[in-house]
């Protein structure tokens, strides 16, 4: 029987292999009382929602330099957030997020709410977004899954349920597994994983701090998982 993954381990390997993105801040975040922007990292999560990391990254930084803070973003007219998003797509995101941060300038004080439902409340922000935003900006051990997280947990565990109907387990071992010490760094560490070592097609798990607990790995049956429905 395998040992239990261990986010400790996880969190070693993110220290020595986060990727460095324009959103974070240094590697000693929440260590020496410098926290992430909250602005910045609920910009970062509504662009990343339907968008790769690479496609972002120039986005996000014409936005941070044109609106510094959600008090700008919010004065901007909405002609001119349109354009700067143009290129990014799912416009609807573009009015969630001119909506959102005048309700967070006009309604919060230009402060955003650090709890996972004081986010939710907000416009364009789901489940996903609330929990990343709690975990990264505010230190909250909420449960951060994306399909990174679906499909590493779905490896680690070899979870035999099909997807959709396999969240339900996946966001139950997120929250099991998510420390109270570090849980935007934890969940930050997950995706990245997801995104250079727990790949799709062809996992590099020679390289993975989890490769001696993973169910899949064990079997050789990595890329069975998350398992899909028959159609
Ligand atoms: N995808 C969504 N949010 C992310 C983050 N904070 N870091 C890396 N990839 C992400």
């Amino acid at each position: 029987t395998l040992p239990a993954p261990s986010p400790a381990d996880l969190l070693a390997w993110y220290d020595r292999h986060a990727r460095t993105l324009p959103w974070r801040v240094g590697p000693k975040a929440g260590r020496n009382g410098t926290r992430p922007d909250p602005y910045r990292v609920w910009l970062s999560e509504v662009m990343l929602q339907q968008t790769t990391v690479t496609a972002v990254k120039p986005y996000f930084e014409t936005f941070t330099r044109n609106w510094p803070t959600v008090a700008d973003l919010a004065a901007a007219p909405d002609e001119a957030v349109l354009a700067a998003w143009a290129g990014l797509g799912y416009y609807s995101r573009a009015r969630n997020l001119i909506a959102c941060a005048r309700a967070v300038a006009f309604d919060h004080g230009g402060v955003f709410p650090d709890s996972e439902a004081g986010l939710r409340a907000l416009p364009g922000i789901g489940a996903y977004t609330a929990a990343a935003i709690a975990a990264i900006a505010f230190d909250r051990p909420a449960a951060v899954v994306d399909g990174n997280v679906e499909r590493v947990l779905a490896r680690v565990f070899a979870v035999e349920t099909p997807l959709p109907a396999a969240k339900r387990d996946i966001g139950r071992l997120q929250a099991s597994l998510t420390p109270a010490g570090r849980p935007g760094d934890y969940a930050q560490a997950m995706m990245d994983l997801g995104a250079t070592i727990c790949t799709p097609k062809r996992p590099a798990c020679v390289l993975c701090p989890w490769q001696a607990c993973c169910a899949a790995h064990a079997a050789g049956t990595e890329t069975l998982y998350p398992v899909r429905p028959a159609r």
